[in-house]
């Protein structure tokens, strides 16, 4: 089967064999790439329209306890200036991001900063000002206790990037304190506790093989993620990794496609990385099949702290910059950006 034939297979079917999914990695070029896009744009367009749901992202802390070898904030970075905003700032965050159209927000941070009582309470005071909004928490790992407790508090939606579906490969990223089994297992905790949840890798990330995409693309066939979080790897200088080769822009892209292809109503954004790592990143991923963009609403003063790889963009902007400046980019390719909660919705999936 040529490659044109296995990507209509996955239309059709939404399943591909290992060995299909690592002859189309092993042989794939830039028409098929196209191809796998254009498809994937025409499914995102039925479902989503010409619509782009915004995420507004507060990134509250980059304290953390890990010591990820390609993360630029991990714990061992002795040259980053540790910081953690009060709940004041946070909901301060919020509030703006509110009055510039955001109605969900994320709360992102390193791992094990605040006790899980105090981001309960963040929650409930962000679920009481803004009631009309969907609070997502992307805080790591933690016990199914800690999970239950802030979906109780109000959370809506959790991200927690598998970063790899094969265990060979997650040891080569992580210390030895770190367990994929265990990531695994957060992942089915949040599924369980009714948490959309979202999964995602690096593209291209060090001693990554075409057999651990596919065991990616054949675990999000499996675990049906509601959300999939997929940018290129990008190095870091203060880390191991920093002598490491990016990843492959025009690779993230055709994953972006498969992903769209894949898990049809699966909601899916053009990554910071991805803009990162070209000018045009967040634009061709929408053409690719993306349908949401995750801005930043922290405030100016850290935005520079949180630097997980290298010239990551947007951290000298305003809130209200950003928000300007993606929807001009989306108006100059046809689409328009969305005020709404953008819940991830399957009941559209159906529809061919
Ligand atoms: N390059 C690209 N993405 C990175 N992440 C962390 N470090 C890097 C890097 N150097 C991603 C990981 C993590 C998410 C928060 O950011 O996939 O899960
Ligand atoms: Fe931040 Fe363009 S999105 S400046």
């Amino acid at each position: 089967m040529n490659n044109k034939a296995l990507i209509d297979k996955l239309n059709t079917e939404k399943h591909l064999s290992k060995d299909e999914w690592m002859t189309l990695f092993d042989t794939w070029d830039e028409d098929d790439r196209k191809y796998a896009a254009s498809i994937a744009k025409t499914i995102a367009q039925r479902i989503y329209g010409n619509k782009i749901y915004i995420r507004g992202i507060v990134e509250f802390s980059n304290i953390c306890r890990n010591d990820c070898y390609y993360c630029g904030i991990r714990r061992s970075n002795t040259d980053v200036s540790r910081y953690c905003l009060t709940e004041d700032e946070i909901l301060g965050c919020c509030d703006e991001g509110y009055g510039l159209g955001f109605r969900t927000f994320v709360l992102q941070s390193g791992e094990h900063i605040l006790k899980p009582e105090q981001v309960a309470d963040v929650v409930k005071k962000i679920k009481k000002a803004h009631p009309d909004c969907a609070v997502t928490l992307s805080l790591g790992e933690e016990e199914y206790e800690t999970y239950k407790l802030w979906r109780e508090a109000g959370a809506d939606r959790y991200l927690l990037r598998h970063e790899t579906a094969n265990e060979a490969h997650y040891k080569k990223l992580h210390p030895e304190n770190m367990s994929w089994q265990h990531r695994m297992d957060c992942l089915k905790n949040l599924k369980k506790l009714g948490y959309q949840t979202g999964a995602g890798i690096m593209v291209g990330s060090p001693y990554q093989t075409n057999e651990c995409l596919a065991d990616d693309m054949r675990f999000f066939e499996s675990f049906k993620p509601e959300m999939i979080g997929i940018g290129p790897f990008l190095p870091h200088k203060d880390t191991p990794f920093k002598d490491e080769p990016k990843g492959s822009y025009e690779l993230t892209l055709f994953l972006l496609s498969l992903c769209r292809i894949l898990l049809p109503s699966v909601l899916l954004p053009a990554t910071t990385a991805l803009g990162t790592i070209h000018l045009k990143g967040r634009e061709e991923g929408v053409l690719a099949g993306a349908n949401v963009i995750m801005p930043n609403l922290s405030p100016t003063a850290v935005r520079k702290k949180y630097m997980l790889y290298d010239n990551k963009i947007c951290t000298g902007d305003e809130s209200a910059q950003c928000r300007g400046c993606l929807e001009r980019r989306m108006k100059a390719i046809g689409y328009e950006i969305e005020i709404s909660r953008g819940d991830h919705n399957d009941k559209i999936c159906d529809i061919r």
